[in-house]
């Protein structure tokens, strides 16, 4: 398995995932797979691989095939180009506990701290999502509030945990 930074020529392939991802981990999200699959070609290259940078995602391959994604968010209001924001993690349930989640977490970490301006990470999780808030916490993530009645499902309203992470920097406050 290896991770790579996705191009708007994977569209097709984490557009596929993604919407199975909506659909077989559904509480984990705060979009349905219906309101995704219509969206046009261009919303999903731009999730992936903004032109204007603001918007990346990291691919995990497994022979070809895009079993695992993040993307992340940033921002370009001088008052909050210091944050950055982690969206979409997904591992394919055939590759789970194989090392993809923290890997692809790895990799959007790193690509957050290559933007020397960006001094905080956020997220945030379905609470009880447990797998997911392990792989966070032992990135360093630690949680700051959670939301209630957050997102509403099936099983009834389900908050929502952020978390955050300072990325070690050297010198001044910016
Ligand atoms: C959360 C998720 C991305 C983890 O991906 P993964 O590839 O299975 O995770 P990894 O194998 O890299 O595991 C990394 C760490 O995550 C935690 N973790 C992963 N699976 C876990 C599980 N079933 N139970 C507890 N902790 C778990 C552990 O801390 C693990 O580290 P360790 O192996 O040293 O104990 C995956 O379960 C998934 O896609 N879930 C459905 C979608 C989802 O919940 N997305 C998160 C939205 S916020």
């Amino acid at each position: 398995m290896h991770v790579t930074t996705l191009t708007a020529s994977d569209a097709d392939r984490y557009r596929e995932l993604m919407l199975h991802a909506y659909e077989s981990a559904a509480d984990a999200f705060t979009s349905t797979a219906e309101e995704r699959a219509a969206q046009p070609k261009a919303w999903w290259e731009k999730r992936i691989a903004d032109t204007s940078g603001m918007s990346v995602a990291m691919g995990a391959f497994q022979a070809r095939e895009l079993v695992g994604t993040v993307a992340v968010e940033f921002s370009s209001k001088p008052k909050t180009r210091h944050k950055a924001h982690v969206i979409g993690m997904f591992v394919h349930e055939r590759v789970r506990g194989l090392g993809a989640g923290a890997a692809l977490l790895r990799a959007a970490l790193l690509e957050a701290r290559a933007r020397d301006h960006v001094r905080v990470v956020t997220l945030t999780v379905t609470q009880g999502n447990e797998p997911a808030i392990r792989l966070y916490e032992s990135a360093g993530f630690q949680t700051f509030g959670v939301e209630p009645l957050a997102i509403s499902t099936p099983g009834g309203f389900k908050s929502k945990v952020h978390m955050w992470l300072e990325l070690p920097r050297g010198g001044a406050a910016a």
